[in-house]
This record gives C-alpha cells, sequence and structure tokens, in this order.
C-alpha cells in the first residue's frame, strides 16, 4: 500500500496478551494473575476499602516488574503502522509498552500503572514513574495516594471517547484480550459494519464476533506481524 495524505484510521484494543511475550502475566490464563491473586482482594474498591496495603503491594509489584519490560515486536509494529495509518490504541493495560514502543495515541481504560492519584480527588494525577507508592504517602491535598488505576466497581471515564474512536475506525484489531470485561469488551459492537476488523489471540476467545472479523490465532508478535502483511499488502 503507498502513502498517501488521507490515512485510513486503525484502532486497536489491546489487552494483556499483547504484553505476555514481554514478561508479563495475562489475568486469566493458567498461572495467570487471577489464579494467584484473588481479583476483588487486589483489583476492586471493597479490596482496598479493606486492605489498602495489599492493594499497593500488588501494584508495587506490578510496577517493578513492568520497569525490566520491553515492549516487544507486536508494539512495535503497531507504532510502525502509523506511517501507514492514523492508528489509535485503546488499552486495557496499565503498562506503558505501547508508548514505550512509540505509538503516539494511546488511551488507557483501565488506568496507568505509572501513575498515582489522591484517593480524594481523582484529579489530582502524579507521575511517579516505577516508584512504590507507600501506606501514609499523600498528595497535596493531604489525602492517601492510590494506583491510578480502574478497579471492578468503579466507572471507566474514557469509554465513551474508545468508543467514539471505534466508531470512526477503518480497520479494528483486537490484540490479546478475552473480552470477558465490560465495558471494554462491548466496544466491537460501536463498529461500523463495513471496516475491516481482526482478532489476534492464540487461543480465539469464546464470545460471538460479527461476520467482518478475521480471527489470527497466533501469539500477538506473530499475529500482529501477520495482520501488517495483510493490510500492506505482502
Ligand atoms: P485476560 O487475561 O482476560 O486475557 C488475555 C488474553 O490474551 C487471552 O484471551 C489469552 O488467550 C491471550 N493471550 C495469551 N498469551 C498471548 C500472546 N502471547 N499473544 C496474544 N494473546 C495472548 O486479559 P484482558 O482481556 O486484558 O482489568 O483482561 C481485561 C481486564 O481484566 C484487565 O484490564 C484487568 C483484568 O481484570 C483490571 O484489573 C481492572
Amino acid at each position: 500500500m503507498e502513502k498517501t495524505a488521507a490515512k485510513k484510521k486503525l484502532v486497536a484494543l489491546t489487552g494483556a496478551g499483547v504484553s505476555a511475550e514481554s514478561g508479563l502475566k495475562t489475568f486469566r490464563d493458567s498461572n495467570g494473575l487471577w489464579e494467584n491473586h484473588d481479583v476483588m482482594e487486589v483489583a476492586s474498591i471493597e479490596g482496598w476499602r479493606r486492605n489498602p496495603g495489599l492493594v499497593l503491594e500488588f501494584y508495587n509489584q506490578r510496577r517493578r516488574q513492568l520497569e525490566s519490560a520491553q515492549p516487544n515486536e507486536a508494539h512495535k509494529i503497531l507504532a510502525e503502522l502509523e506511517m501507514y495509518f492514523d492508528v489509535y490504541i485503546v488499552t486495557q493495560n496499565v503498562d506503558n509498552l505501547h508508548e514505550r514502543a512509540g505509538s503516539i495515541r494511546v488511551l488507557h481504560l483501565h488506568g496507568e500503572l505509572t501513575k498515582a492519584r489522591s484517593v480524594q480527588d481523582e484529579s489530582r494525577v502524579y507521575d511517579i514513574g516505577y516508584k512504590d507508592i507507600a501506606l501514609g504517602q499523600t498528595g497535596e491535598d493531604g489525602a492517601q495516594l492510590r494506583p491510578n488505576i480502574v478497579w471492578f466497581g468503579e466507572a471507566v471515564p474514557l469509554i465513551l471517547e474508545a468508543e467514539r474512536q471505534v466508531q470512526g475506525a477503518d480497520v479494528f484489531a483486537v490484540v490479546g484480550s478475552s473480552l470477558v470485561v465490560y465495558p471494554a469488551a462491548g466496544l466491537a459492537t460501536a463498529l461500523r459494519r463495513d471496516a475491516r476488523a481482526f482478532l489476534i489471540d492464540p487461543k480465539g476467545v469464546d464470545v460471538f464476533l460479527p461476520e467482518n472479523f478475521t480471527i489470527i490465532k497466533e501469539t500477538a508478535t506473530r499475529g500482529v506481524a501477520k495482520m501488517r502483511d495483510i493490510l500492506l499488502g505482502h
């Protein structure tokens, strides 16, 4: 495909599977995070109220792991596709591997590990890089800091913006998500019927997908390379 002035719009909805080959565990695969941690203890607003120390430690560990993880070929190819498409990444991941691979437009539906926020005021957000958050550590408002993560039981503020992006997509790719967590899982229904769509996942998914989806049963690095070759006509 030639580079043209009016690029088509490609929206990629990514999940934990896109970062699996970077060494970050998925949630629901065997030996995934939710097999070794109780999701409602470490990733829900009720869990936070019951035991904030446990929750902070869970995310401190994730942040330390992220510091030594590197973007993989799937992240990199999605960034390179910006030469040919207007690429919008809508990710459920809280890691920063898309940004580190060079993607410009990344919407984090479920928040970001490298940011903390006040428990009292969600607009007070701080970049913390890979540093831990401690119990007793406060923002300028004197309130405890918490990970800037959207937990179960909380609203997903960026879902409307994500829907808008998907509605405008000429190409839509779901990479490495089980599509079981709403509202993110419902984003495919916002897709135009004439859009081209891909699902990349070594296992496929158990949910109904519209007919316009091409299923690529490969890991993210191989599957995204395959999708690139199809899109660029190689
Ligand atoms: P899941 O763990 O539910 O699903 C990961 C998907 O990635 C599965 O379909 C796997 O088959 C697939 N997968 C595994 N290895 C892969 C690889 N190398 N390449 C490509 N795909 C691979 O993760 P998510 O769908 O991202 O939310 O989970 C959604 C949300 O549930 C997360 O954002 C998180 C979690 O609870 C919160 O914590 C709020």
